[in-house]
């Protein structure tokens, strides 16, 4: 009998302690989580840098009608969008996160519908666009003084844009 009841006693302790370990490492694994959720958070400049790069890419891709070219450029600035909603949806006491998508979609999507028509006309158009959008979200969010504009010069001379198959 007393044997039984260290036995229970032991079997107790080992379980209540196991519990125990279980919590912490549940506690270790939620910390870590949050840490490498938290490791990299590009600056909302960083993404609208990487995004300027990318209209300017994409306008010389249409000026060439180099279409593939096009739609890779207009997708990283969906994909520049898109980490906007995930990393900074509000900036300066604005909702970027929700009106990102709102203010820009249409032109997004404009933009892709030339580019799938390969028609330049309509390509120019849609840049115009898609400019004009960027620049609301910049009014919107309380940036109005950054202003883009349709790109003079291609400063990507390190990259082709022309291609063979027009
Ligand atoms: C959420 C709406 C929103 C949209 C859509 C948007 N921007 Fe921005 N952009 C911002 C905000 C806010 C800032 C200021 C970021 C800061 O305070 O660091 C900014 C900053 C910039 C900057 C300045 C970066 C620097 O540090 O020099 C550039 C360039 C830029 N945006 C380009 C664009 C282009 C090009 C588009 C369209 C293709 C665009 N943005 C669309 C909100 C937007």
């Amino acid at each position: 009998m007393k044997h039984c009841i260290y036995l229970t006693l032991a079997i107790f302790i080992f379980s209540s302690c196991g519990n125990k370990n279980d919590k912490l490492l549940e506690l270790k694994v939620k910390e870590l989580e949050k840490k490498v959720s938290e490791s990299y958070k590009p600056e909302f400049s960083a993404i609208m840098i990487g995004i300027q790069a990318h209209h300017q890419k994409l306008y010389f891709s249409g000026l060439n009608k180099n279409w593939e070219l096009a739609q890779y450029n207009i997708h990283e600035i969906e994909e520049g969008i898109e980490q906007i909603e995930e990393y900074h949806p509000e900036h300066d006491g604005v909702n970027t996160g929700k009106i990102a998508g709102q203010m820009i979609d249409a032109g997004i999507e404009m933009v892709e519908d030339a580019i799938k028509q390969k028609n330049d006309t309509l390509f120019l158009e849609s840049f115009d666009a898609l400019t004009n959008s960027c620049n609301a979200c910049h009014l919107v969010s309380k940036h109005g003084f950054i202003k883009i504009k349709t790109p003079s010069v291609n400063t990507f001379s390190n990259q082709e844009f022309k291609t063979e198959n027009k």
